[in-house]
């Protein structure tokens, strides 16, 4: 094996590699899931049959290289040619003669050369097709194995004497029918083929053959090809002794398949191959092996014990044979998922649903009268977006479909003739042969790509092409459909731009949905296995399935994401001292929507206002609030600019944040007496803003203030708002209300000096030096006051504001005490508010109603300001809330209720669907959970329950047993 490590020899010219910086579609990356062949679309070329450029009506290497737009123009690029070597042509290429010669009636080596750069020149690639498991019996290594039973080669073929009465070795039937056994004269032995007869099968066995195989596949790899779809790969090794099958048919041939097909040690083959070849380049395998199971898919294609890249196996395509008929749809679901499942961890897999083997899907699977055009789209798609490197085969993507020729010499094909001639010999009819042929026959596959509706399709300018034209060509071309932006190739085109375009569909894990379902083909592909959490096939416990949706990848991605808001919420606190310092104090106590609270420290003060509710709300605030001054909002679209701004509409759940600077105000209060007057919650705000705890030490003064003059202020605060809140005809006597507050909580902070009258402007007087206080400590001892007595006390304060005698406190803060009476005017103020448009207003009162004795109309918003009964400030109530035990007992008797309560018909009954599978026992599976998750999709998205209400929800893993 010594040539296999070798460097390519200088006189070999070997065209350049392709270089991976050229491929914008390959990203240059870590991941090592990451690979150009998994992000790639195939197309597979039946050179035979792709375009003829010499008019001798067979297609050749220049066709291909003039049609190499076409693919690009689709999407592909990845292409797979079938055999072009030397061949005398008996399986069309598959019978090797030389493996590095190119046949004749496909091109020279230089067309070929030029190929691959005009492959790569597009930045597309290309493999070939590699055929190792047999040559053509005009190989000259098969000439001389044959030559004599001594000759050095004879050991390179599997010859074997027959048995005593002229009987064959064994009873093995060729997969091109008849015996697999072919007996030569000249040595009076018998070889093996187990396709046609003039393919014998090399004996992979020895050494020295094996060594040459390595060598041409060395050196096509040094030509700069991008690797290799490997033929007949799972065959190459043959059952030790090759034994007669069991016959208990007595045929006289027996399908041999188990003898010769994955037979055990074939992996040391192949371990070798790849050690000796492509192990060295970055190249992509794809083998054909047939028979290949996913559970023995680890030692085929793995990344670390693998092979090959990806496998070509047919268990899906073949269930089409199996019955020639309707499309069983669950076997297919099954079948495919055990693949996509079976693999998604550690290999990957290669998609196809038609290739040169195997009649056309629009007319197997399909129906290629009434549903031509839908059910070629609907194959291309159910395929192509799994995971896995997608194969088209060439006519695939103009929906071509079987042909049926009048006569037996009309088919060309080797497997097709022998079947023919061996049915005949038995004395079946030969119509009846045809119709075998017309539906399962490879040929259908095999007739000239349709290009345009002119002689032979466009296909070759030859009064005799190597095959018949399919007659359908007139209507079906890629010329028409190219005009056509409704036809199959444009469909085509579209979902490889979905592919491409979409990471998803490449990496995302696939999972099956609606597993049951006997029309429906559903899947999902979902970013990363687990939501990225672990790629085990178990996790302790089940991941939430709306992970697919609901990600830290994916909203890393959106500006507007909850992670992104996150993001910023913390670095408004991080980069905001009050947030972390700043005395906390609540306001619109009473709004059942808003919980609005203030940050005070003593250059600033923060505003955090939020809806915590689904419906939108309406407020007021004393406090003019200013775009400049917000530092946080959760829209989406920016805030609408508003500027000293008291009124607000909240939508559901929205939250705004603000910060005032009171450095800015301290300067206002220096203006000249004449300029535009302050306002008077300005006013109010710098009062408080003067004796607030935080300002026990200002430049002014020493100011200290107890804790009951700041309760004072408090109640200011919210007098103040509910004096601008009041319609203008009681504007009046609350302002005179809050002036007289205000004259007696001033005259209460000892050295606090003249409020001086009963209106606005006289707040608006107030100067600097009015607001220097001294402490009161001597009054309480605040450390040591009783909490009980404290809050007491703060209560009283706030009532002797309002000449009201104390009440009990009542937990649900309702109007039923003498608050309601003066204040009753506010309530009522809901009607005349404008309603805001495009959120639902509180109208569906999901509250109990007795506490919502207010609310008067259910089309309008609420305005519910900061003064909604004067009871904002009933500390008693704000402390009292009595603290209920935290218990799950609890919490399920209310989910009960609720459930109960509800009226859905959908949530009381138990539907079937809700029903999972049964896992052993502690596990957790994510395909359970995509069960799961396709119950609510059911019954929250169709609004209904299960179409198939009492079907037997299974998951997929459950199927793999049937
Ligand atoms: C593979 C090829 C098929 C060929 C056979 C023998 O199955 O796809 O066309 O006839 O191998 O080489
Ligand atoms: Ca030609």
């Amino acid at each position: 094996m010594a040539e296999s490590s070798e460097k390519p020899t200088t006189n070999q010219s070997p065209i350049p590699k392709l270089d991976t910086t050229i491929k914008s579609s390959f990203h240059a990356t870590n991941d090592v899931r990451r690979k150009w062949w998994k992000e790639s679309i195939a197309y597979q070329i039946y050179p035979r049959s792709f375009q003829d450029t010499n008019g001798d009506g067979i297609g050749d290497i220049r066709g291909i290289i003039q049609r190499l737009d076409h693919i690009k123009e689709l999407g592909a690029d990845l292409i797979w040619i079938c055999p072009i070597y030397k061949s005398p042509n008996d399986d069309n290429g598959y019978d090797i003669s030389d493996y590095q010669q190119i046949m004749d009636v496909f091109g020279t080596m230089e067309e070929v050369e030029e190929l691959i750069k005009a492959v790569h020149d597009r930045k597309m690639r290309i493999i070939f097709d590699l055929v190792l498991n047999h040559t053509s019996d005009e190989h000259p290594w098969f000439i001389e194995s044959r030559s004599s039973r001594t000759n050095p080669k004879r050991d390179w073929y599997i010859w074997r004497d027959g048995k005593p009465g002229g009987l064959r070795p064994n009873n093995w039937e060729s997969i091109f029918n008849g015996s697999a056994w072919e007996y030569d004269k000249e040595t009076d032995q018998y070889y093996l083929h187990l396709f046609s007869r003039k393919m014998p099968d090399v004996n992979w066995e020895c050494a020295e053959l094996r060594e040459q195989l390595y060598k041409v596949t060395n050196w096509w790899l040094d030509r700069g090809i991008d690797g290799f779809r490997i033929d007949a790969i799972s065959h190459i090794k043959k059952k030790p002794g090759l034994p007669d099958l069991p016959n208990p048919k007595q045929l006289e041939f027996v399908s041999s398949f188990d003898y010769h097909m994955n037979v055990e040690g074939i992996e040391d083959y192949l371990s070798e191959f790849k050690r000796e070849t492509y192990s060295k380049y970055d190249v992509v395998t794809v083998g054909e092996a047939n028979g290949v199971g996913v559970d023995q898919a680890v030692d085929w294609v793995s990344e670390e014990r693998g092979k090959f890249n990806m496998i070509f196996q047919f268990e899906a395509t073949n269930l089409w044979e199996k019955t020639l008929g309707t499309l069983d749809v669950l076997a297919l679901k099954r079948i495919m998922t055990r693949w996509e499942k079976g693999l998604e961890k550690f290999g990957w897999n290669a998609l196809f649903i038609e290739n040169h083997d195997k009649p056309r899907i629009v007319s197997t699977w399909g129906n290629d009268k009434e549903y031509w055009r839908d059910c070629a789209t609907t194959f291309a798609t159910v395929y192509m977006l799994m995971m896995g490197t997608p194969f088209i085969y060439q006519g695939q993507e103009i929906g071509m479909t079987n042909v049926r020729f009048p006569s037996i010499n009309d088919y060309p094909d080797v497997a097709a003739k022998n079947f023919y001639n061996l049915e005949l010999a038995k004395g079946i009819d030969h119509n009846e042969i045809m119709q075998i042929i017309y539906i399962t026959g490879r040929d259908n596959a095999r007739t000239p790509m349709q290009w345009d509706d002119s002689l032979n399709s466009g296909f070759s300018t030859s009064q005799q092409t190597w095959i018949g034209v399919n007659p359908n060509y007139v209507r079906i071309n890629v010329a028409q459909q190219e005009k056509d932006e409704h036809s199959i190739l444009n469909f085509y085109k579209r979902l490889i731009r979905v592919r491409k375009e979409n990471d998803v569909f490449v990496y995302g894990i696939y999972d099956l949905i609606l597993s049951s379902h006997k029309q429906i083909y559903g899947y999902t592909r979902t970013d990363s296995l687990n939501s990225g959490f672990s790629t085990s096939q178990q996790t302790w416990i089940g991941v939430n399935p709306n992970y697919v949706r609901i990600n830290v990848a994916q909203q890393e991605k959106d500006e507007h994401s909850i992670l992104n808001f996150y993001k910023r919420l913390i670095r408004v606190r991080k980069e905001n001292d009050v947030f972390v310092y700043g005395i906390y104090d609540l306001i619109l106590s009473s709004h059942k929507q808003i919980y609005g609270y203030t940050r005070t420290s003593d250059t600033k003060r923060a505003y955090v206002l939020t809806n915590l509710t689904d419906r939108a709300a309406q407020f007021t605030l004393y406090q003019g609030l200013s775009t400049s001054q917000l530092v946080l909002s959760n829209l989406i679209e920016p805030v609408p600019e508003h500027k000293d701004e008291k009124s607000f509409k909240f939508h559901p759940y929205e939250i705004r944040v603000y910060i005032i600077d009171y450095k800015k105000k301290e300067h206002h209060h220096r203006r000249h007496p004449h300029e535009k007057k302050k306002h008077a919650t300005d006013e109010l705000d710098d009062v408080e803003a003067a004796l607030s705890p935080e300002t026990t030490k200002t430049a002014d003064s020493n100011v200290s203030l107890t804790k009951r003059q700041k309760a004072a202020l408090d109640k200011l605060e919210q007098m103040s708002n509910n004096a601008l809140q009041e319609p203008l005809q009681d504007a009046r006597s609350i302002l005179e209300a809050v002036a007289a507050a205000t004259t007696k909580v001033l005259s209460e902070t000892q050295p606090l000096e003249k409020p001086k009258s009963t209106t606005t402007k006289s707040i608006s007087d107030t100067t600097d030096s009015d607001k220097v206080i001294s402490a009161d400590s001597a009054e309480i001892d605040l450390e040591h006051e009783p909490i009980q007595k404290k809050r007491e006390r703060q209560r009283s304060l706030v009532l002797h504001l309002e000449n009201i005698t104390p009440t009990p406190p009542v937990a649900s803060s309702s109007e039923q005490t003498t608050f309601d009476q003066p204040r009753r005017s506010f309530s009522t103020q809901a009607s005349s508010k404008p309603s805001l448009k495009g959120h639902h207003a509180d109208s569906s009162s999901d509250e109990d109603d007795s506490q919502d004795k207010r609310t008067t109309s259910t089309s309008e918003l609420e305005d519910e300001t900061s003064d909604t009964g004067g009871k904002d400030i009933d500390y008693a109530v704000l402390y009292d809330d009595s603290i209920e035990d935290f218990s799950f007992t609890y919490a399920r008797e209310q989910a009960k209720k609720r459930l109960l309560r509800s009226s859905d018909p959908r949530l009381t009954q138990t539907p079937s669907i809700f029903k999972l599978p049964p896992l052993p026992s502690g596990s957790v599976s994510v395909l359970n959970l995509f069960e799961l998750s396709r119950c609510y999709d059911a019954a929250t998205e169709n609004g209904q329950l299960a179409p198939e209400p009492n079907r037997p929800v299974t998951s997929p893993t459950n199927q793999q047993a049937n």
